[in-house]
């Protein structure tokens, strides 16, 4: 076998990905980004692809959530911070449910290319290219505004380089301090309709007060003051993450400089497709959608090639099937990976499977069901004696109206009034960490069912 290279995909099938007309301007972007310097760093993917060999052995839990679509409008200190600051919020929670670290993986600093359900887009008679993200095209229905621009991968890289230092910053400068992430979310549960959360919320005060008291604040300060933070997106527009491609100094590997985990979206996952062949030589963690459509053959395939030496915590396997499927797919699946002895973090990605249009012509998704998913998902594991290792939503720390439900409720009718997402509906601050609260209870009735069966 010849060894891999950066650019093997580009003699494999490819899809999703726009076609470039000016090659000589794409050249000359690929070649400058190939001499920026990456923006992640060996050693960062390598600490991630423990801690989640750690998950997948029920020893840490991923969460994993961001926007569906980073924009460059909308890119601001303030988002970032936002949604850095609710993921925060949620991985205290879930850590008090299920007792082991959390692990944040942001959707962040990168995740800016978009799959399409079709190539083109008609309105008024008039077909235009479908909008791929802002790291390809624009939204704005015009031949100019959808024409893909390679030069639109530079301000992605710079936006992305941007964001990472400002999640670096606030990683390690004070802000994530535990005891402030827990006064946010007493905030949350003293407000209207979150009294039921407020037990679960005392118990962590308490913990913290216990731990205070014990002195364990001045032993373990740097611990409790900083927190690891990744990023990921989908590998989808593979000239941006080739050119960011580099051979690790310590191993001799190839790694993607372009974030710390990376995904296989559930429309190019073809075995002997471009993405997949790109994302075999990379050592990075991967994630691989496994929506509907999935097989256990394919399931099967997949993993030798994405994971041939059967590493743990090289590849996570992303379930997206609705509420209400999760049963008629996930079983099979985890008897394609039981069979191979294979390996794997099982993540819950509640969101993709779940999106509706509203009676307001909305593209939405219910809080109910996306909480139902990862039901169905944990009460599957419970039967199978697998391990449900994460969960992975669309969320925005900001006050939006995208997803409906929650107990700030969102209506049908109020999705007009904030409806700000590039691509597919979010939950909003409030959504995200009430379905921490609701995940978080799960976890520790999970623990506890455990704990019995194991003394009985
Ligand atoms: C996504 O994660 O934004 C996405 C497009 O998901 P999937 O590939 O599972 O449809
Ligand atoms: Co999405």
């Amino acid at each position: 076998m010849t060894k891999w290279q950066k650019s093997d995909w580009r003699n494999k099938p490819r899809i999703q990905m726009p076609e470039y007309l000016d090659m000589e301007k794409l050249n000359a972007v690929e070649a400058r980004l190939s001499s920026y310097p990456p923006l992640v760093f060996a050693g960062e993917s390598r600490r991630l692809r423990e801690q989640l060999a750690a998950a997948s052995r029920g020893e840490a839990f991923l969460l994993q959530g961001g926007d569906c679509a980073e924009s460059f409008d909308e890119f601001s200190a303030d988002g970032i911070r936002d949604t850095f600051k609710v993921m925060l919020q949620m991985a205290m929670v879930l850590t008090y449910g299920a007792k082991v670290p959390v692990i944040k993986v942001g959707r962040m600093a990168g995740q800016f290319a978009k799959p399409r359900s079709a190539p083109t887009e008609v309105k008024d008679g008039v077909e235009l290219p479908s909008y791929r993200g802002d790291i390809i095209n624009e939204l704005d229905f015009t031949p100019e505004s959808r024409f893909p621009d390679p030069e639109k991968m530079l301000r992605a890289y710079t936006q992305a380089a941007a964001s990472l230092n400002l999640v670096r910053a606030f990683s390690t400068g004070g802000y994530a301090d535990v005891h402030q992430v827990h006064a946010w979310t007493l905030g949350f549960t003293e407000g209207s309709g979150a009294e039921k959360y407020r037990d679960l919320a005392d118990r962590i005060s308490d913990t913290l007060d216990f731990m205070r008291a014990a002195g364990v604040n001045q032993d373990t300060a740097h611990t409790l003051q900083s927190v690891d933070f990744y990023t990921s997106h989908e590998a989808l527009l593979l000239e941006y993450e080739e050119a960011l491609t580099r051979v690790d100094s310590t191993s001799g590997n190839w790694i993607a400089g372009s974030g710390h985990m990376i995904w296989i979206g559930d429309r190019t996952r073809q075995p002997d497709g471009a993405h997949v062949e790109f994302c075999s030589g990379v050592q990075n963690p991967i994630g691989l959608k496994c929506g509907p459509t999935t097989t256990a053959d394919d399931l099967k395939v997949l993993m030798n090639k994405l994971n041939p030496k059967n590493e743990e915590g090289r590849l996570t396997l992303i379930a997206r099937f609705g509420a209400g499927s999760v049963g008629d797919h996930l079983p099979r699946l985890i008897k394609a990976v039981k069979e191979e002895g294979a390996n794997v973090v099982w993540s819950c990605d509640a969101m993709h499977g779940n999106t509706i249009k509203s009676a307001s012509g909305y593209k939405t998704r219910p809080f109910d069901s996306v909480l139902r998913e990862v039901q169905e998902f944990f009460a599957i594991h419970n039967a199978e004696s697998t391990i449900p290792g994460g969960v992975h939503f669309e969320m925005t720390g900001k006050d939006v109206t995208e997803c409906t439900g929650g107990v700030r409720a969102v209506s049908d009718e109020d999705l007009a009034s904030r409806y700000h997402t590039a691509c597919d509906p979010r939950l909003n601050a409030s959504q995200s960490l009430e379905l921490a609260f609701l995940v978080a209870e799960e976890l520790s009735a999970r623990r506890t069912e455990i704990k019995v069966a194991a003394n009985s």
